[in-house]
């Protein structure tokens, strides 16, 4: 099974996907890693670990149509399995979803549909509940509102901050998103 991974920042959860594949536990090729926005670390961790990387800069584009088109056949062309969004933040359009149905996928750190959007860690925590999680789901056009695959909880201790509660999703978050791969790649068939 073969994915492109999606990012916009520090690329941990991708660096777990990279140490599973290497290690064996993962029957998923990385075809490339792909960003919106030059010099992410998740780009830097991609090329140390010999994996293709493309940059789409949102910044250079005069509109979304034309950036989205090109995020699209950047994409495409290493015809993935799976489009894994993984901390990419910004929204594809519907052409971009029409091109991989049902096929892109997404990590949120909540337990959707609670806190959906980019503050999700934040959100949680201002909101004061004492149960928060992770979700691996398949994107739609919304924000965060595709169909759930998996979810885990994490409980939100007193002394929580924004980056403790978010650290301790992140380690449940990389598991499940390699244990839904994993699932994926079992479902397609993939042994290697
Ligand atoms: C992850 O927790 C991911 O769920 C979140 O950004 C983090 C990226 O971490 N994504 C969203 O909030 C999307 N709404 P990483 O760059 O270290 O993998």
């Amino acid at each position: 099974m073969r994915i492109v991974v999606l990012v916009s920042g520090t690329g941990s959860n991708l660096q777990a996907v990279i140490d599973a594949v290497q290690s064996g536990d993962l029957p998923v090729e990385i075809a490339a890693v792909g960003a919106d926005r030059p010099g992410t670390y998740g780009v830097e961790r991609a090329a140390a670990a010999g994996i293709p990387t493309f940059v789409v800069d949102f910044k250079q584009y005069g509109n979304r149509t034309e950036w989205n088109a090109d995020l699209t056949e950047r994409t495409a062309a290493y015809d993935p399995h799976y489009v894994v969004s993984s901390g990419f933040m910004r929204i594809v359009d519907q052409q971009f979803l029409d091109r991989f149905p049902n096929r892109y996928l997404n990590t949120h750190p909540a337990l959707l549909p609670s806190f959906p959007g980019a503050h999700g860690v934040r959100d949680a925590l201002a909101y004061g509940v004492k149960v928060t999680g992770c979700t691996v789901m398949i994107a739609d056009a919304g924000i965060d509102t595709g169909p759930i695959l998996s979810q885990a909880a994490v409980p939100v201790l007193d002394d929580d901050t924004e980056e403790t509660l978010h650290e301790r999703i992140k380690v449940q978050e990389r598991a499940l998103l390699i244990e839904t791969l994993r699932d994926l790649a079992t479902l397609n068939g993939s042994t290697a």
